[in-house]
């Protein structure tokens, strides 16, 4: 008989990493999200939230990422039953920091083990992607592939997932205390539907880099290559005193630092990084905000079963 429900542990992650915009993401280690998905004999999605900020996020299965998961999965694997998930939030709403990615790829691994459906790493990214879609109104797989999978990826066009093992190495991500309704609509909605050569190539040339560096385990490397013109600019304007925290950040020894996925958060890579997020968030201070810091490093665990 196969199993009724799973209970699962999804990382969260940074998506873009700079460079990399909707392609690259990093699963983080020690932020997550936990899921208990059930099979009931009644039809249909139930989704429950836990955890302090649950309030924040829509129960409705069709604008939930782990809802619109299961839906998905009900559509069009199996529809004579249905899916009761219950989400313990571990990974912050509204930061940047993959949370919608990391309940969507949650739901999705554990769909695919209680229903035993036989999916390469593609197939599983596009079935956790109908997470994103459902709430950020468009199916950018970047931070679902990271928690899904773990590590480092580079997702291109159909799904194509490309994973790379990472070194190890500290990670900072300071998230300012604000809060915008449909925040990655919105920040997808800065974005320019043309961009510069020059600015195109800047960054065609920090995301080979990058890939590089994960590859040859070189953090400082790495660090040196987040650096990004297309994105970034557009969305400094969402994030107060964007331009003085990035800039306390290399000051202190950091060597690099952007918005962690569709912000309003910062990450930052290299030197001492308690220091390092400690002169970043108080830069967000002097810009009237208060944040929140956490000290991460890579996770090379994608989501699973606990
Ligand atoms: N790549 C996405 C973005 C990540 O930056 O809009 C946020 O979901």
């Amino acid at each position: 008989m196969s199993a009724k429900q799973i209970e699962v542990y999804s990382p969260a992650s940074i998506a873009n990493l700079g460079p990399g915009f909707d392609v690259f993401g990093i699963a983080l280690d020690e932020i997550g999200d936990t899921l208990r998905v059930e099979r009931v004999p009644e039809p249909g999605v139930e989704v429950i939230v836990k955890g302090p900020e649950a309030g924040s996020i829509p129960t409705d299965p069709d604008s939930n990422s782990a809802g619109a998961v299961l839906q998905h999965v009900l559509d069009h694997y199996d529809d004579n039953q249905g899916f009761v998930v219950e989400i313990e939030k571990g990974v912050p709403p509204g930061k940047g920091m993959g949370s919608s990615g990391a309940s969507a790829a949650g739901a999705a691994y554990a769909a695919i083990q209680l229903l035993k459906l036989e999916l390469s790493d593609s197939e599983a990214v596009k079935l956790a992607a109908q997470g994103e879609a459902a709430v950020a109104g468009s199916p950018h797989a970047d931070n679902v592939s990271a928690s899904l999978l773990g590590g480092f990826v580079m997702v291109g066009d159909d799904y194509d997932v490309v994973r790379l093992e990472p070194p190890m190495f500290d990670i900072v991500v300071v998230a300012p205390d604000i809060y915008y309704e449909n925040k990655t609509r919105l920040a997808r909605s800065l974005l320019p539907e043309k961009v510069l050569l020059k600015n195109a190539i800047h960054n065609v040339g920090s995301a080979s880099r990058m890939a590089a560096a994960i590859a040859m385990g070189d953090v400082d490397l790495f660090g040196r290559s987040i650096s990004d013109k297309l994105v970034e600019p557009r969305r400094a304007e969402m994030i107060p005193g964007f331009w003085k925290v990035k800039q306390a950040a290399l000051d202190s020894g950091a060597l690099g630092c952007s918005i962690s996925g569709g912000g309003p958060s910062l990450f930052a890579v290299g030197g001492d990084t308690a220091r390092v997020g400690k002169a970043m968030a108080e830069a967000f201070e002097e810009a009237g905000v208060a944040s929140e810091t956490y000290l991460t490093r890579p996770s090379r665990l994608g989501a699973r079963a606990i």
